[in-house]
């Protein structure tokens, strides 16, 4: 074992992986994670250094920071990070915490590649070098260059922007592999941004990802949509680092909210915690933040391939409001199911082999990233 989780003892960690059986099972034979996973705020501090840390974390679309000076915050584990446009079109990111006392940053008004602090007014530059520190002459033993901004390593694929905390992750194309192909004539780096929606649910980040992760709910929480998918050729198939729902639409597609004209809607799962579900000239991400223990907060971004005609056509607003009633389905059963997991009468379940592959796929990797963090064998 031996590494450190902050906040946590040694016993405590060694006591909440031993009480977690962490050996990998068929799914035919595999139980699902122990409830203590989702209800014990001690899990959620080892999954932020074995899972959030690790993995490549979904940060925007290109096209959400088109120009110069455009940033966006994003928050890794414990970790709050600023993703930013440079004058010379890269991309960056930093953790957004200020060496002086922590505060966080954004793009100083009226530039394009100077980063400041919203508490006292450092500046930082594009490579996060300190530049100014009003009103600190008389401090001694102070050099400005041990003051930089802590850089976090950025990939991109297919105009995702994706950031990590690791400094020797999985190569990001080892990790998107293949999905190009499948998904083709489809290409996400088309798509241009829309519009953002949040919602922060009551539950633990994995009750959500669980949810994602099936079709086996749709005709008991979903009705209406139950009868517009085709659900007996309902496909689940997983990679490495990833898991596709593939649905065909049934014939009868007459009040189909999705308008899909040829049938195609991929849903694709990228572990940890991030989802790409993807149609003809339009994707919709979802990323998954974790809140604390028993709540997380859910963010969509819409996108469009050409997103004026898909205005002038009503397809976005159709998109927002078939999205948001089955969002609104999905929070009630994850809130309903969050509230399950803290009663004495559950521990573990089981896994349908022909419907929940994609959950039992997830919860083999939760389990792999903690054995392999702490190396348990
Ligand atoms: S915390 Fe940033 S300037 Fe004080
Ligand atoms: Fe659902």
């Amino acid at each position: 074992m031996g590494r450190n989780v902050a906040g946590l003892k040694n016993e405590r960690i060694y006591q909440l992986l031993n009480n977690s059986d962490l050996t990998i099972q068929p799914i035919e034979r595999a139980e699902t994670l122990p409830s203590a996973y989702y209800t014990d705020p001690d899990y959620l501090e080892i999954e932020r250094v074995a899972i959030f840390s690790r993995q490549w974390q979904l940060a925007c679309h290109e096209s959400q920071i088109p120009n110069p000076g455009d940033s966006i915050c994003r928050t890794i584990g414990n970790n709050p990070v600023i993703i930013i446009r440079t004058n010379e079109m890269e991309i960056k990111a930093f953790y957004n915490v200020c060496k002086h006392r922590g505060g966080p940053m954004s793009v100083k008004k009226g530039t394009t590649s100077v980063l400041q602090c919203q508490y006292h007014g450092w500046t930082y530059l594009m490579d996060g070098s300190l530049r100014g520190v009003p009103q600190f002459d008389r401090v001694e033993l102070f050099d400005k260059k041990d003051f930089g901004l802590r850089p976090v390593k950025t990939s991109t694929w297919e105009g995702l922007v994706f950031i990590t905390l690791n400094e020797n992750p999985d190569p990001l194309p080892n990790v998107m592999k293949g999905i190009n192909e499948r998904i083709a004539p489809i290409r996400i780096s088309d798509m241009q941004y829309h519009t953002t929606t949040v919602d922060v649910i009551e539950c633990n980040w994995k009750v959500y990802v669980d949810n994602y992760l099936e079709g086996y709910h749709i005709p008991i929480v979903h009705p209406e949509l139950a009868t517009l998918l085709d659900y007996r050729n309902y496909v689940t198939e997983t990679d490495d680092f990833y898991s596709l729902q593939y649905s065909p639409f049934s014939s009868n597609t007459a009040d189909n909210p999705y308008n899909v004209e040829d049938g195609r809607a991929y849903y694709y799962f990228i572990y940890p915690n991030i989802m790409l579900n993807i149609l003809p000239g339009r994707l919709q991400t979802n990323i998954i933040e974790p809140a604390g223990h028993d709540k997380c907060r859910v963010i969509f971004d819409f996108f469009y391939s050409d997103r004026q005609q898909a205005i002038a056509r009503g397809t976005t607003e159709s998109d927002l409001k078939a999205s948001a009633d089955i969002q609104q389905e999905d929070i009630d059963i994850c809130e309903a199911v969050q509230i399950g997991l803290r009663s004495d009468a559950y521990d573990k379940g089981r896994f349908s082999v022909k419907r929940e592959l994609g959950v039992w796929h997830f919860q083999k990797l939760v389990k792999q990233s903690i054995s392999q963090y702490f190396d348990i064998r």
